[in-house]
């Protein structure tokens, strides 16, 4: 049988969760229970899970509002990030009750009786809820998200017919959140190499781009076994994406387009 073994400190510390009770006079109580971990506190060794109890009828609709209240007015050391509240900035990124999601888009009537709050998984963790996105920006950056063409000599800008602007519907909407890599089974066992179905979905973004000139170069970074043949279309990425997008299809289109022009 394989053994595996776990990431130092990766244990939840069943002892030394605390319990947050809400107000007396609250009628209508949800409990959320929150991951929590401090690399920096030398106390604390390990993660542990807090326990608190919210009055709802005080409460906005979604998980960020919970935990706004909550850092507001029960644990002001409580660490998340967000930004535009409406699912545009793509900071409010988590795992709430099991799916990797946006807090700030997920409605509160959607969860479980007891909410529960994770960072996004296999991610290293800066504190609470707040993942490391460095190596994920950094893989980003790797496939050049930008326009690559010539110098424009007319001097106007570079048009496009109604339907090649179209072939960047479903791409050009990704906000980056990486709930969809963190989902991915490929990118958990082999995110140093594997870049993962955000990234490649950006990639493709660009690739389908008729403005953009670099396919071929484009297409030969991705020609690799680990960077893109990773994907073995488990769909989770597209299962989760809190935008709808769908970036299994995204890398199959790569995939068709390395092998066609083979052939
Ligand atoms: S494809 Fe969806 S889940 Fe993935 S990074 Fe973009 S918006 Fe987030
Ligand atoms: S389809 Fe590919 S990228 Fe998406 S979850 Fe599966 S292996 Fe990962
Ligand atoms: S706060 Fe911007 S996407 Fe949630």
């Amino acid at each position: 049988m394989v053994q595996l073994t776990l990431p130092q400190n990766s244990k939840i510390d069943k002892q030394a969760g605390k319990f947050f009770k809400a107000p007396a006079d609250a009628k209508n109580i949800k409990k959320v229970e929150v991951y929590r971990y401090d690399p920096e506190d030398v106390e604390q060794k390990n993660p542990h899970i807090d326990t608190f109890e919210v009055d709802m009828d005080k409460c906005g609709p979604m998980v960020l509002d919970i935990l706004i209240k909550i850092k507001g007015e029960q644990d002001s050391s409580l660490t998340f990030r967000r930004s535009c509240r409406e699912g545009i900035c793509g900071s409010c990124s988590m795992n709430i009750d099991g799916t990797n999601t946006l807090a700030c888009t997920k409605p509160i009537s959607d969860c479980s009786s007891t909410i529960k709050i994770y960072p996004l998984p296999h991610m290293p963790v800066i504190k609470d809820l707040v993942s490391d996105l460095t190596h994920f920006y950094d893989q980003y950056k790797s496939v050049k998200p930008w326009l690559q063409a010539e110098e424009s000599t007319s001097g106007k800008e570079r048009l496009q017919s109604p339907e090649e602007r179209e072939k960047l519907d479903g791409l050009y909407e990704c906000i980056l959140c990486a709930c969809c890599s963190t989902s991915c089974p490929s990118y958990w066992w082999n995110g140093d190499k594997y870049l993962g179905p955000a990234t490649l979905l950006q990639a493709y973004r660009f690739i389908a781009d008729s403005r953009d000139e670099a396919t071929d170069e484009r297409l030969d970074a991705l020609e690799d076994p680990f960077k893109l043949y990773r994907c073995h279309t488990i769909m989770n990425c597209t299962n989760t994406c809190p935008k709808g997008l769908n970036p299994a299809k995204a890398i199959g289109k790569i995939k068709q387009m390395i092998a066609d022009r083979k052939a």
